[in-house]
């Protein structure tokens, strides 16, 4: 992707007053980042403002296992699918189409886009295999983005259908070389293929199903290039359906600049860091002095029941410094400015997450209501239905009352959250998913600009939304 940019050490001393004259160019290594490179695909248009992609959902053989091929369900035959990117403010074109054994739809996690594009079960039919649909939206916000399916997706997501799609700001402050780092995993048989994707029933819903391998772009354990001293910006997405990454380099600091939506205001240093299913976040990693020949990022447990964390470290990425250094660079602070917040009208919502036993049968709830399937039949429709106007400010109160851990998120806007349990949010960044600890209360505002219609809202720990966590948002015009 950017492989072969040259970034000049002198950068860092440039931002800030006084520029000498320029050190010698620095570059990352040769093919730093060609273990983990990502299929590209092809722009039909010519028009540099619109990416127009086709987009084929159908079964691959694909290698995760050295030596074996696991037929997997991919997106024009990989895992991940390829990489979308464009710029804010482009326009995106993507001829989609179902080539697999069941119904599917692709949802566009974390856009700001019209409802009718957004690809969930609540806004369009589902695309029956054979079936094509176009989606066709303007992309209103640089950042990581990615995109997956909104049908039996605990299933279609954990057999390998997940994407990443990155948004380039064209005034991007930090000119680093990035790399998109999408997390998942898998769950193999002992041959290598595929365990079923209700395998362990109900047990499997209640508890979030988690594949034994972990997976970085599709692979066990690849390799990456780095340079002492020369920064690199990693985008990381965790795909997983119920696993959370906790990841960490030894010996170095991650600095977070990017959350779910863009960049943060501050940037953050973090010794290790937690992504929940389907947030996101950009770090700055730069290799410290210090560093070993080769090293790993290791995967930490998340310890995600709060029982202590029991499983080792485990190697996520193999690090391989290549000799010859660059200078840090200093990141601008900040790093982009958020608007004000006014909430002296904000209306208030409570959103509460919890179980219920409907005929001996464990269920998870929002409000107490159990969602009818992704597939959307019977009660989804009946439920009342969630209500906001265009133009309003909420803020959101998301109560855990469960004693397990649940990544809230919303389709459509982003919103900025305010505390945790009453402890102010310790960074302002825009968010479209966050993790709702087990029992606590989490606070978030929210404007629903312009753009109506009929908006998700769920547990992202997949299996939970498929038992029954997870509702609709009707955004409606003000009569
Ligand atoms: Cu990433 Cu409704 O989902
Ligand atoms: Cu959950």
């Amino acid at each position: 992707m950017t492989a072969g940019r040259i970034i000049t050490v002198a950068l860092g001393v440039c931002l800030s007053a006084g520029c000498e004259a320029p050190a010698e160019p620095v570059s990352q290594p040769e093919a730093w980042d060609q273990d983990v490179a990502l299929p590209l695909v092809e722009d039909l248009n010519p028009d540099p403002n619109v990416l127009e992609v086709n987009l084929d959902a159908r079964l691959g053989m694909v290698q995760i296992k050295p030596g074996v091929q696991t037929e997997t369900w991919t997106y024009n035959g990989s895992v991940p699918g390829p990489l979308l990117r464009a710029k804010r403010g482009d326009r995106v074109i993507v001829h989609f189409t179902n080539h697999l054994p069941e119904a599917t739809t692709v949802h566009w996690h974390g856009l700001q886009i019209t409802a009718d594009m957004d690809g969930s079960n609540a806004v369009q039919s589902p695309v029956m295999p054979g079936a094509s649909f176009t989606y066709d939206f303007v992309l209103p916000d640089a950042g990581t983005f990615w995109y997956h399916p909104h049908m039996n997706s605990s299933s279609q997501v954990g057999y390998g259908l997940y994407g990443p799609l990155v948004v380039d700001d064209p005034a991007d402050p930090l000119a680093v070389d990035d790399v998109v780092l999408m997390f998942s995993d898998m769950s193999l048989t002992k041959d290598g293929q595929l365990q079923a994707g209700d395998e362990s029933g109900w047990f499997g819903d209640y508890f979030g199903r988690e594949g034994a391998a972990l997976l970085i772009n599709g692979k066990l354990k690849p390799g990456l290039k780095a340079r002492v001293g020369l920064p690199q910006r990693w985008r990381i997405i965790n795909a997983a359906r119920a696993r959370f990454l906790k990841m960490k380099v030894p010996g170095t600091p991650l600095v977070r600049v990017g959350s779910d939506v863009g960049l943060m205001e501050h940037p953050q240093t973090l010794d290790s860091l937690l992504l929940a299913p389907s947030e996101r976040a950009e770090v700055i990693f730069t290799p410290p002095a210090s560093a070993a020949e080769g090293f790993a990022v290791m995967y930490q447990d998340p310890n995600r029941f709060g029982i202590g964390a029991i499983h080792p470290d485990e190697p996520l990425i193999n690090l391989q410094m290549v000799k010859g250094g660059g200078a840090p660079m200093k990141l601008p602070n900040p790093l982009r400015v958020l608007p004000a917040r006014d909430l002296t009208n904000a209306h208030h919502r409570r959103i509460e997450l919890g179980e219920k036993v409907i005929d001996g049968v464990g269920y998870l709830t929002i409000n107490g209501q159990t969602f009818g399937g992704e597939e959307g039949h019977h009660e989804a429709h009946a439920e009342p239905m969630h209500l906001a106007y265009v133009g309003d400010t909420e803020t959101w109160e998301v109560v855990n009352g469960t004693k397990y851990d649940h990544p809230f998120h919303l389709h459509g806007f982003a919103f900025e959250i305010l505390d945790l349990d009453g402890k102010p949010w310790p960074v302002r960044e825009l968010k479209d998913s966050v993790n709702v600890p087990a029992g606590e209360t989490l606070r978030f505002v929210v404007t629903f600009d312009d753009r109506p219609g009929m908006w998700m809202f769920h547990c992202h720990i997949l299996d939970h939304a498929q038992l029954g966590m997870m509702a609709v948002l009707q955004v409606r015009k003000r009569p």
